[in-house]
């Protein structure tokens, strides 16, 4: 026993000073792994604890926090020159501690718009300005990762974390997020793509199981990342916690080493979603399926690593083989390369990036005429001038209704949300272009903003500690009749503006969430009636991540523009948008169906379950559904792949979106080129005011062996800002693979030959040309692996 104590101390002895000398280079990886013990090993796999878990990186000893308020660490080991490496969290900005104990300096970040708003631009140039914006705050304030793009898909509208993806559609989230992503690494630092994979609810999400075929698999809810992984080499991908049939994502070989990274090519680092040691998911199965880093990172992981190891139960090889993966990884990071971070990325510069960018993934729902606003119009008079004509607009006065007004939301709760420095309200970005609010309603709802903020603080629930991290929904007020009667003789027009807010952990409830609540219905109808008797026309605002019910109301208003949670410039961009300084050409990227239930995905879906009463009346693994396990029975059918196909009617169609202008899209031409067909459309601008359109071309398949959706999105693009009379050819190349579906009886991607239908169009709904091309097959094998492990009962075409 003592002689073996000796052995090992010498062992240890030995190769410390024998490799003392050896520092981390970019070319000498192979000779630092060889110098690491394996409790070195181990570590560096395991994160440096997260300040917020008790008892995680405190007892490792490697909890010191670099940037204060960021996710996680990578655990340093100075004697190899491996510095600690700071993953903060994303997407929409930066996510750290805005103040610091003992210092006076702010860390406030910019606050960008949230995922649905910057993919409703469809324009991934300038999609890829603010990657590059949100890179530079990134390195700037000392952080070498950001965790984001989300890239999961809107399965439903009810997922609480929408805000923080795409889109319904796999071409757009892939696109937008490997454009995301190009720009933040333009900045020499990484990003993370999460969560992979089919992360599409937040209720029970560390432990349900998403069950789904193999062919929705591949061409919806991996889709996205492919094309990320693929198009811009994304740093890290970060495992989600769910299961996917049957297996956990995180202990999942397929999934993280055979698709990702045999298939796909990806070279990165795969990291955990932050979640403690698992009962029942053994850490060596998790390094064993490819994932390099465990975060935040807990004691009893590095041990269970070296257990493993020293039993035999895990092969030291797969340990190495992460181990590369992660020194490969910092030898890239800012924090390894020595980089001077500032902590002054800046702001102003940024503000005006998001300003821009959120002005033009705003999407105009309804105008009947009355935007953009003027002086002098009336309701239904389109004529009359813009207010951004001589004189600005100076006297026009609106009544502002609705509490998110004056508390406007710039982004959604939880660890996506960020710490801004301001977020403009709707008051001020309104008076900044020279447009009053009245004074009266404007005194109300500022002073009611106020105490509900404080108390609001006060009653905090210890169970929503994501209320915590972003601005939390306010209550609203009721509107009587007599106030509007005061303010119709006030005001030129009415503002109500309806807010939502959601975020991780909880998804969103049908009533009053995704539906108005009574109240809100009660104020849009006041609101209407005596303005509209008085000629005065009624605008609302949507200010929400998400979608939400309009049909039932949308006929009482004049104007609906949907603001999304735009970032912190929110109510200068919306200013911009109304007063037509923009003309808005954002298009939805997911469909706004009549109801919720509409969406096949309802019914496999969690709903109005009250998270924790619920768990305590039935208990843990009871086998719920939609909790313990979700059926994914609309299989590809999801978005306005169901809605088409099944020609069902909708509030509004994906990729819609009214401007201020009107465009023709015409002379679609098709060319073969090797294995790409490329598209060619000239759109020209037939209004009387600048714009942008979005040409969107939707594929429809030959007829054959496999079922298709009606049609299908498979490659978009933008105009630059066109005058009147002014046009543009677009030109776009779709690969014979990505006419592809997936082939569950060959595992295979099949396009089967034909004459595919190449349809040209402003949304899903409003198709302007089409033409057509024969193109011979294309099959490409891959792995048969993922497959659901009991039946589905799948939704037909027929
Ligand atoms: C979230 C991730 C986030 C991580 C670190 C998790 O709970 O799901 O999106 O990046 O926490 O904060």
């Amino acid at each position: 026993m003592k002689r073996l104590t000796i052995t090992g101390l010498t062992a240890i002895l030995l190769a410390t000073t024998m490799t003392a000398q050896i520092q981390l280079r970019e070319d000498n990886i192979d000779e630092v792994l060889k110098a690491m013990t394996l409790e070195e090993k181990a570590q560096l796999l395991v994160g440096g604890g997260n300040a917020g878990f008790v008892g995680s990186g405190a007892m490792m000893g490697h909890q010191e926090k670099l940037v204060a308020g960021a996710a996680g660490i990578t655990v340093a080991i100075p004697r190899l020159g491996i510095p600690a490496t700071v993953l903060c969290d994303g997407p929409a900005g930066v996510h750290i501690d805005a103040k610091r104990k003992g210092d006076s300096q702010t860390y406030y970040a910019t606050g960008f718009p949230v995922g649905t708003c910057l993919a409703s631009t469809w324009n991934t140039e300038l999609v890829e300005q603010v990657g590059q914006a949100i890179g530079n705050e990134t390195l700037e304030y000392g952080c070498d990762v950001i965790l984001g793009p989300g890239l999961n898909l809107h399965r439903s509208p009810l997922c609480g974390r929408n805000f923080e993806y795409y889109s319904e559609d796999p071409v757009v989230t892939g696109m937008i997020g490997a454009a995301v992503t190009k720009g933040i690494q333009s900045q020499g630092v990484g990003v993370s793509i999460k969560h992979y994979a089919v992360n599409s609810q937040e209720t029970a999400r560390t432990k349900v199981d998403e069950r789904v075929s193999q062919r929705a698999l591949r061409e919806l809810y991996l889709k996205g990342f492919e094309i990320a992984v693929r198009q811009s080499d994304p740093w890290t991908v970060m495992s989600s916690y769910n299961k996917v049939n049957g297996t956990y994502a995180q202990g999942h070989k397929d999934l993280l080493t055979t698709i990702l990274r045999d298939e796909w090519g990806f070279n990165g680092i795969v990291m955990t979603d932050w979640i403690n040691k698992r009962g029942d998911l053994p850490v060596r199965q998790e390094v064993e399926a490819g994932n390099d880093l465990m975060m935040p990172g807990y004691p009893a992981q590095v041990k269970d690593i070296i257990d493993d190891v020293q039993a035999g139960r895990l092969d030291i090889k797969e340990v190495d083989r992460n181990v590369r993966n992660m020194l490969e990884y910092i030898v890239k990071t800012p924090r390894f390369k020595g980089y001077p971070f500032t902590n002054k990325p800046d702001l102003k510069a940024h503000a005006e990036i998001t300003r821009q960018s959120s002005t033009e993934g705003m999407v105009l729902l309804k105008n009947n005429g009355c935007l953009p606003l003027t002086p002098s119009k009336k309701r239904g008079d389109s004529e009359a001038p813009s207010l951004l004509g001589e004189g600005g607009g100076r006297g026009y006065t609106v009544a502002l209704f609705g509490v998110n007004s004056y508390d406007f939301f710039s982004g959604g709760l939880g660890s996506g949300c960020v710490n801004v420095p301001y977020v403009v309200d709707m008051v001020t970005g309104l008076k900044n272009v020279g447009v009053s609010t009245t004074p009266l309603l404007t005194e109300i709802y500022q002073s009611y903003v106020k105490y509900a903020r404080a108390k609001l603080k006060a009653d905090k629930n210890p169970m929503m500690w994501f209320l915590d991290q972003g601005q939390p929904k306010l209550d609203e007020i009721e509107i009587s009749e007599r106030c509007v009667q005061h303010e119709v003789k006030e005001a030129d027009a009415a503002i109500v503006t309806i807010g939502r807010q959601a975020g991780e952990g909880i998804d969103r409830r049908i009533d009053g969430e995704f539906n108005l609540s009574q109240m809100e219905q009660d104020m849009i109808f006041r609101v209407s009636d005596q303005f509209h008797a008085e000629g005065k026309p009624v605008i609302v605002i949507i200010n929400s991540g998400s979608v939400m019910e309009t049909a039932s109301w949308r006929d009482r208003v004049d104007a609906i523009l949907c603001a999304w949670q735009p970032g912190e410039e929110g109510g200068n961009s919306v200013a911009d948008v109304l007063t037509g300084k923009t003309n808005p050409s954002g298009k939805l990227t997911m469909t706004w169906p009549i109801a919720a239930t509409d969406h096949p995905s309802t019914k496999n879906f969690p709903q109005d379950l009250d998270m924790y009463s619920y768990r305590e009346m039935k208990g843990w693994g009871a086998g719920i559904p939609n909790e313990d396990y979700t059926n994914h029975e609309e299989d590809i059918y999801v978005g306005y792949r169901y809605f088409d196909t099944f020609q069902r009617e909708v509030a509004y169609p994906f990729g819609y979106g009214l401007s201020y202008t009107t465009f023709e899209m015409k002379d679609e031409r098709l060319k073969m080129k090797d294995d790409c067909v490329e598209v060619s459309v000239t759109v020209k601008n037939t209004g009387s005011v600048a714009g942008k359109e979005v040409a969107q071309v939707y594929v429809s398949a030959p007829k054959g062996t496999i079922e298709k959706p009606a049609q299908e999105l498979k490659a978009f693009a933008k105009t630059r800002t066109l005058q009147p009379g002014e046009s543009q050819t677009l030109t776009m190349q779709i690969a014979k693979r990505d006419l592809a579906s997936f082939d569950e009886a060959g595992s295979q991607w099949l396009a089967e030959a034909g004459t595919y239908t190449f349809r040209v169009g402003a949304s899903s709904r409003d198709i302007r040309t089409t033409a057509s091309v024969k193109i011979g097959a294309y099959a490409e094998k891959v792995h048969n692996v993922m497959a659901p492990k009991e039946p589905l009962h799948l939704l037909k075409r027929s």
